[in-house]
């Protein structure tokens, strides 16, 4: 089975307008020449989302995601936006369980579930965060921590929902620290990860699912990380910004098909 191959472009809260603009238009361009074969997402803030998204509208290969969604449809929640909405913006993806909402939001399993059952139940692709923090890492028991959040927030989606799910694994002590996971590491625990779909679901849709890395890919580790056969792609933060080092990002994902 071949998955689809993803490079997502997770810009945080940075940028303003005009620089926003200059990011995304500086990707598009070179991305219009590239084949097809990498999907790219940007999920630039949402501001940014609409104008983004029209920009990007003749390249096929290019998708947006929000950061973040509400988990009701509507209704008095002054400042947050629904995945009915953003589905009306034709917006695809959104992104859920990053560590910085789990951490500064205070989003626990309960209210991601919620929110991944919004999500899909509006028409959106979901790209889902996991990953452990560093003691949980130092304790050796990471594949539990991540079993865990993907049984709480995730498998109560029936298997046709579950084909709208892209998995991220974001391990926080590689997130903005320069640290990343070694390619053998980022392995074991795709592999771990698919393992978990193939019993929840079944073989095919664990087979077809596109795990991405994220913490610290870079234009210098990407190939490496990218050569493991269960690491579909990357979920880049800080080298989203840059558009060259995300182009090489999205280059060296390319390569390796
Ligand atoms: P960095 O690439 O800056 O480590 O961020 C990763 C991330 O959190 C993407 O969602």
């Amino acid at each position: 089975m071949k998955r689809q191959l993803i490079v997502a472009g997770n810009w945080k809260m940075n940028k303003n307008l005009m620089e926003a603009f200059t990011l995304a238009s500086g990707v598009l361009v070179k991305a219009k020449k590239m084949s097809d074969q990498v999907e790219i997402v940007l999920a630039p803030p949402a501001p940014y989302l609409h104008t983004i998204n029209s920009m990007s509208k003749d390249t096929a290969h290019v998708n947006i995601a929000a950061q973040n969604c509400h988990f009701e449809p509507n209704g008095a929640y002054t400042g947050e936006i629904s995945a009915e909405m953003l589905h009306s913006m034709n917006i695809a993806y959104v992104i859920l369980g990053h560590s910085e909402r789990r951490k500064h939001f205070q989003e626990n399993h309960e209210i991601l579930a919620k929110k991944v059952s919004a999500a899909i139940k509006a028409g959106m692709k979901i790209i889902f965060c996991c990953g452990e923090p560093l003691e949980v890492r130092a304790s050796e028991t990471q594949e539990r921590f991540v079993l865990q959040q993907l049984e709480e927030s995730l498998f109560h989606l029936t298997e046709v929902e579950m084909k709208q799910v892209v998995v991220a694994y974001e391990p926080i002590w590689a997130i903005g620290t320069g640290k990343t996971a070694s390619p053998a590491q980022a392995q074991e625990m795709h592999q771990f990860i698919r393992k978990q779909l193939a019993t929840k679901y079944t073989p095919k849709l664990a087979d077809a699912c596109s795990i991405l890395y994220g913490g610290s890919c870079n234009p210098s580790n990407a190939a490496e990380l990218f050569a493991q056969p269960d690491v579909d792609g990357g979920l880049v933060g800080g080298a989203s910004l840059k558009p060259e080092d995300f182009l090489q990002i999205i280059q060296a994902r390319a390569k390796q098909t």
